[in-house]
């Protein structure tokens, strides 16, 4: 129980450089703290159409049913499974991470079969063994894949994972929660059926609503289930009443209306920007922190051509505690980077230049940081190196 020592909370400065939240841009902070108007009130719906007209934007999609579920990540991901796999189906779920492994127990949860794909962490979906299974399982509804593996740092050829299922007849589901904003996420294109995102990664919004968009064919078998979908709360027959775009909007639940704000404005600033710009700018952040990364003498585990430019697999040298490192850069420099996941724990460090934290001061403060909190140790390096090549691919981008 809190004491008469409760009081409001100030939270401590950081930088945000692991695998998410990360940065809020002062821009969103204050759309966020305007004032709450009533989630039905005609300036609000009129909000919610530019938040999926944003969203359409930001899938590069033109899927009338696209809309943020009210809660985190997660929930996007089991709202395509819920409302997508009825008990009895089979399920194609590509796993080379912590979060093809979700979507395991999604299926699960659903009463489907899962028939897994495994690929090792690290690695990228296997396109030969994804084959295989489709050949093997004809009978399977659907292939679900993570596009961008926040565990491992490794994107995963969505265009040729949703052309496969296509192919076969399946829908695709895929995991965009790291990826949209941050590398090309172009659902349309790809001809995937069921994607959703996340607001905490590249979005740089606040963490708990989940962008979900569904193509035509998704929406009919939904409305073509033989039985209903289990979630009350994520049955899209019962939300789209309520995001669903007609003139008039029934009572569903209660919008986050603040955290709608937010996520408008994060699109708005994805739309200024522009996509291509951002995902460039994304691209040459990774390039500046790889480069210093390199001359401190640590190296990037995941093959280049598999490379997440928004978060970076980082092998830890023999000798380094990572741990203490991590509590350094927190304490000492307001900075946090994320720790290895599941099998990589203790292994990588996983550092995030994801959205707003995209920039060249958060380059240049991880790369000292390490620096010091390395040498701190009997790391052996040339202090200052990692900072000059740093210099050198900025000055070579400007
Ligand atoms: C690839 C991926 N999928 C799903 C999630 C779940 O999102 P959330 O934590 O917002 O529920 C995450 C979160 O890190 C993620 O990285």
């Amino acid at each position: 129980m809190a004491g008469n020592s409760a009081a409001s909370f100030h939270p401590p400065r950081r930088a945000l450089m692991g695998p998410g939240p990360s940065d809020v841009s002062p821009r969103v902070l204050g759309a966020l703290a305007r004032p709450t108007i009533g989630h039905l009130d005609p300036a609000f719906i009129g909000l919610m159409d530019e938040v999926k007209a944003l969203l359409q934007f930001a899938f590069q999609t033109r899927n009338e049913l696209t809309l943020p579920v009210s809660a985190p990540g997660s929930a996007g991901m089991e709202t395509c499974f819920v409302n997508l796999i009825e008990p009895g189906n089979k399920v194609i779920v590509c796993q080379n991470g912590v979060f093809g492994g979700r979507m395991k127990e999604n299926v699960v949860r659903c009463g489907a079969t899962p028939v897994m794909v495994i690929e090792a962490w690290g690695e990228p979906v296997n396109l030969a063994k994804v084959k295989q299974a489709i050949g093997a399982y004809p009978d399977a509804i659907a292939l679900a894949f993570v596009h961008a593996e926040t565990s491992t740092g490794v994107a995963s050829d969505a265009a040729a994972l949703c052309k496969l299922a296509h192919n076969a007849d399946m829908l695709s589901i895929v995991d965009t929660v790291t990826s949209v904003g941050g590398i090309e996420v172009a659902v349309d294109a790809w001809g995937a059926d069921a994607v959703y995102s996340g607001t905490q990664k590249c979005l740089s919004c606040v963490p708990g609503l989940s962008p979900v968009t569904f193509s035509a064919k998704a929406v009919e078998r939904i409305r073509d289930r033989k039985t209903p979908v289990q979630s009350w709360f994520l049955d899209l027959n019962l939300v789209m009443g309520y995001w669903g775009g007609a003139t008039r909007r029934a009572y569903h639940h209660t919008a986050p209306v603040n955290a709608v704000y937010a996520l408008h404005e994060s699109l708005l600033m994805l739309k200024e920007e522009g996509l291509e710009a951002s995902w460039a700018r994304h691209r040459r952040n990774h390039e500046a922190l790889k480069a210093g990364l390199e001359a401190m003498g640590l190296s990037l585990p995941v093959a280049k051509t598999a490379r997440l430019p928004q978060l970076n697999l980082v092998a830890i040298p023999a000798g380094i505690d990572e741990a203490r490192v991590r509590r350094e850069l927190l304490d000492q420099h307001g900075l946090e980077i994320g720790a290895g996941l599941g099998e990589l724990a203790g292994k990588v460090w996983r550092i995030g230049l994801m959205g707003y934290g995209s920039n060249e001061t958060n380059v240049r403060l991880c790369l000292s940081a390490l620096e010091s909190a390395m040498l701190r140790q009997g790391a052996r390096m040339e202090a200052g190196a990692a900072l000059a090549e740093v210099d050198r691919v900025y000055g070579g981008a400007r």
